[in-house]
């Protein structure tokens, strides 16, 4: 099989945030498949030939990795994002991080804090299937640093590219301040009840 572009989860009409950005984005996006399907199909190729212990393999398989992640954190990032969606205060969601976090705004902070890393990368709100509990954590490069066994259910992408058409290099906290705007909580929701009915939840 090869991995196609997801075109029902491209956003449009956000506020504060630019179809031209995000036509930008969706770019990158579509790179991070094209990508993918080539080492796929390298790496098969690789194999065939007797080539799976070389460390031109291993460097593609790591490779693999970064692009495979790529494309997967941009399509739950796009996949979150509507305008004029309203959160339900006394929804799964909002009571879950009120458990975390103390209350919705103290989880609010928090998520936006970890977007505001000195670094590129991903602010991602993890639930953990077999407790309910959600957190927040901030993935560097796509690959590294996913929590096994959790499932996302808010991934904010911070990577420059993801707000340099709307703001410039130090807009990161306005471009925040947009993304929180423009969250589909339904898709949260969803993705917060789809996680907690898994059998894989249990971890045995
Ligand atoms: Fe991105």
């Amino acid at each position: 099989m090869t991995y196609t572009v997801r075109e029902e989860l491209k956003p449009a009409g956000l506020n504060g945030i630019s179809d031209d950005q995000i036509n930008d984005h969706w770019n990158l996006y579509k790179g991070y498949i094209t990508q993918s399907n080539a080492l796929k199909e390298q790496l098969e190729t690789m194999r065939e030939n007797g080539q799976g212990g070389t460390p031109e393999y291993m460097d593609r398989r790591r490779r693999f990795g970064f692009e495979f992640c790529g494309m997967t954190l941009h399509e739950f990032y796009f996949g979150n994002l509507k305008a004029g969606v309203n959160l339900d205060e006394n929804g799964a969601f909002a009571k879950a991080v009120s458990e975390s976090f103390g209350s919705l705004d103290k989880w609010k902070e928090d998520f936006a804090a970890a977007g505001k890393s000195r670094s590129i990368g991903w602010a991602i709100c993890y639930v953990d299937p077999m407790t309910g509990d959600l957190n927040n954590h901030f993935i560097q490069l796509h690959e590294e640093g996913n929590i096994a066994g959790f499932n996302p259910v808010l991934v904010m992408d911070v990577w420059e590219h993801a707000y340099m058409v709307d703001h410039k290099a130090g807009g990161r906290p306005d471009y925040i301040n947009a993304f929180l705007s423009n969250v589909n909580w339904d898709v949260v929701e969803k993705r917060l009840a789809d996680a907690k009915a898994q059998g894989s939840a249990k971890r045995f």
